[in-house]
């Protein structure tokens, strides 16, 4: 089985590490070539387009920004679908739009290779020991020929049914992520501008029903505004346009997603959108100020 990704950026190189780690043979290819090196230390073919990790590839896991930047990957010049042939397919791990997803899927298909999508949940941190946790739909028997490759990737992966579920899902998740932060954000600024130590409030919290991983993990890091970036602001809050658009798209309304889009929105353009989605917190803190 010789897999392909194409997008090694924060995720993408780190599900490229995992998978040469555990033996697979694994061409790559990268907008911006200076972010494969990590992975051409570590055995990766480079490829000098997404059409060339085609020809090389069985299974080509896109991991990118966006459906437009999918798109490119798969139809443009020199993109995946000049370089198919049989029994190759297409897995999206990038986290996008269910309606763009299902009109790709739709368009792949037709031209005869296959295509899943196989959104995840955890950062870089976790990829890198093959622990996510996938959402996947498409083909049911698609997805149990590449069982065993997403079976190194996540540690439990959910078979979900038709085009467009996983994803559906994943933007759900996402909104979770996305609130969890802020709320954590402004209990903290809360405590500090109240002139008690925010750790005796997370201390609190996390003796409750309503802690979470985060307020038991990176709360602690949110605190001293000192987090490495494993997700960025800027993609959190592509997520959160994703996330309203496909609202507005089935007619539900979410109050709360149209807030926190807002935020985010706002957080990114005062130029909070290459650090880490956690660092929200900064932006909170900066309102305080004014
Ligand atoms: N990081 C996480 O924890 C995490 C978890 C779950 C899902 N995701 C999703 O996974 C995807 C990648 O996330 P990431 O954290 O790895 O983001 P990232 O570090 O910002 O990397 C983005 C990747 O997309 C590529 N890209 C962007 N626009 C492109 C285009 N038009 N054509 C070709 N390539 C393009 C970038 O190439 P360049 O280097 O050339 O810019 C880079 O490889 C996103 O959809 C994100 O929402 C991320």
């Amino acid at each position: 089985m010789k897999i392909g990704i194409i997008g090694t950026g924060m995720l993408g190189e780190a599900v490229g590490l995992h998978l040469l780690d555990v033996g697979y043979d694994v061409t790559v290819f990268n907008r911006t070539e200076n972010k494969t090196e990590r992975l051409k230390q570590k055995g990766a073919s480079i490829a000098e387009s997404p059409k060339q990790v085609a020809k090389d590839s069985d299974l080509i896991i896109t991991i990118v920004k966006d459906a437009d930047a999918v798109n490119e990957v798969i139809f443009g010049k020199s993109g995946i679908m000049s370089g198919k042939h049989d029994g190759m397919c297409i897995a999206d791990m990038s986290t996008v739009n269910p309606n763009s997803t299902r009109e790709i899927s739709k368009q792949v298909i037709e031209d005869g290779i296959d295509y899943m999508e196989i959104p995840v949940m955890g950062g870089p941190n976790v990829a890198i020991d093959g622990k996510l946790v996938m959402m996947a739909s498409g083909k049911k028997e698609v997805f149990e020929k590449f069982k065993t490759v997403f079976d190194s990737i996540a540690e439990q992966s959910f078979y979900l049914g038709d085009t467009g579920t996983a994803h559906s899902i994943k933007l759900a998740m996402n909104l979770q992520i996305a609130m969890l932060a802020l709320s954590l954000s402004e209990g903290i600024t809360l405590t500090k501008k109240a002139g008690f130590d925010p750790e005796i409030f997370l201390k609190i919290l996390n003796s409750t029903y309503f802690k979470t991983g985060m307020s038991e993990g990176k709360a602690h890091q949110m605190i001293s505004e000192s987090i490495e970036p494993t997700f960025t602001l800027a993609n959190l809050k592509k997520d959160l346009d994703t996330i309203n658009d496909t609202a507005d798209s089935i007619d539900a309304e979410l109050p709360m997603a149209k807030i926190a889009r807002k935020i985010y929105t706002d957080a990114t353009e005062a130029g909070f959108g290459d650090i880490d989605y956690t660092g929200i917190i900064s932006y909170i803190k900066e309102l305080s100020k004014k």
